[in-house]
């Protein structure tokens, strides 16, 4: 194939308010455009097609992510120990920390709690009646995981705060990024504090990252980047999925009709869901050599956006893409990522968000919109923030 060395260039702002409230007509103007589109605001390559997203994920000899996946250099840096922005051995050891928590024998030793503490949400939810659905989605995500890494009582009533701000840190250099640094940079000196005191629980997921540290197994200043890599991404993403799992039930009852009538069909839905609402919008890597990407020459050291949210409603990757339908086979979509950084902890929030869904079947006959829903303003995550239901008992 020749190779292009012209690239369609796109030029509004994908991180603009408007752009974030709602991306989709701008995917479907970059995928038209074609499978390489320069964002000319934020220069660089976008990716908006399922195929080249895919190919880049899983070339990660080529495209490399310990320069980061961030779209502003002060990210790119900060970010540096992470096991997202890390490669090759690195890579690999910090992961491999991260995943002994995540495991499916580790998974269904907490399958019982959560199921437990899924059920108790949405009673509660239903005792009141009418609820904010993200309040509801929020519940769970918030004590699974940081019981999980042994974080202390204290300081949890910022972790949402935190963990949206290290998100909104890794889009461009906008007014956004620049107001929540503080935050996200916040977050990292809580925890190096937490680390010092040795202040997580016994037996827990942090713990065994201090023994780590004094074994030499890894580096005490990893401990912190470590323990942020468990909390910050399980927070804001599991959210969304669970959010928007509710809104679009609420606006599909045909859809809800067929998840009550057969339960089987909730794995099939979480995947949906991920493929249709993409908690996470994009992440970035960069070429290390000259190459090409569907015919278009990609120059070392060019960054490459990988679109997610625009990868999963891909005509060309999806029959009727803008339709939810919890019948459709969406395993392989991309809203965790794939290949070597693809979502070390999408067992859990599966999980979560299975128990979720499962305690509703059992308890609510309808889920009704009761309000506008507003969306988050945050450069990476795609959620609601406010979200006005009313769930009917069965
Ligand atoms: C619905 C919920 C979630 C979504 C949509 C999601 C999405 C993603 C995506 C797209 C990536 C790949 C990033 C890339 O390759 O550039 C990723 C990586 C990651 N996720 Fe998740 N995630 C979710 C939940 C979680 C949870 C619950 C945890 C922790 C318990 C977690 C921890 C991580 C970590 C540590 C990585 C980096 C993995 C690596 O670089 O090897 N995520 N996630």
């Amino acid at each position: 194939m020749p190779v292009r060395t012209e690239t369609p260039v796109y030029r509004p702002d994908l991180y603009s308010a408007s752009a974030i409230r709602d991306p989709y007509p701008h995917y479907a103007a970059l995928r038209a455009l074609g499978p390489v589109v320069r964002l000319r605001k934020h220069k660089v390559h976008a990716l908006p097609r399922y195929a080249e997203c895919r190919q880049v994920l899983l070339d990660e000899a080529t495209f490399v992510s310990s320069d980061g996946v961030a779209l502003n250099p002060v990210a790119n840096r900060v970010g540096q120990g992470t096991t997202l922005f890390s490669d090759g051995e690195d890579h690999t050891r910090r992961r491999s920390l991260l995943a002994r928590g995540l495991t499916p024998r580790a998974l269904r030793t907490m399958k019982d709690v959560v199921d437990q503490r899924a059920a108790a949400t949405v009673e509660a939810a239903l005792a009141r009646g009418s609820v904010d659905g993200v309040e509801v989605a929020a519940a769970l995500p918030l004590s699974v995981v940081p019981d999980l890494v042994g974080w202390p009582r204290e300081g949890r009533e910022h972790l949402l705060r935190w963990a949206g701000a290290t998100f909104n840190a890794l889009g461009p250099l906008n007014g956004r990024t620049l107001r929540t640094l503080p935050a996200s940079l916040g977050m990292l000196r809580y925890t190096r504090g937490i680390v010092r005191s040795r202040s997580v629980s016994d037996g827990s997921l942090g713990h065994a990252l201090l023994a780590a540290s004094e074994g030499g197994r890894i580096m005490p200043a990893e401990c912190a980047t470590l323990m942020i890599d468990y909390l910050a991404p399980s927070l804001d993403t599991t959210i969304s999925a669970i959010s928007s799992a509710l809104h679009l039930f609420a606006t599909h009852p045909e859809q809800w009709r067929l998840l009550k009538e057969d339960p089987d069909l909730v794995r099939n839905a979480v995947n949906e869901v991920v493929r249709y609402a993409s908690p996470i919008r994009a992440f970035s890597r960069v070429a290390v050599h000259d190459t090409d990407i569907a015919g278009t020459a990609v120059p070392a050291g060019s960054r490459v956006l990988l679109l997610y949210g625009s990868a999963n409603r891909d005509p060309l990757a999806w029959d009727d893409p803008d339709s939810f339908d919890i019948r459709r086979d969406a395993a392989r979509q991309l809203g965790f990522g794939v290949g070597v950084h693809g979502c070390v902890g999408q067992g859990l929030a599966r999980m979560e968000t299975s128990a979720i869904l499962h305690a509703l079947i059992a308890r609510v006959d309808r889920i009704e919109v009761a309000g506008p829903p507003r969306w988050a303003l945050n450069n990476i995550i795609h959620g609601l923030e406010h979200l006005p239901l009313r769930l009917v008992p069965a």
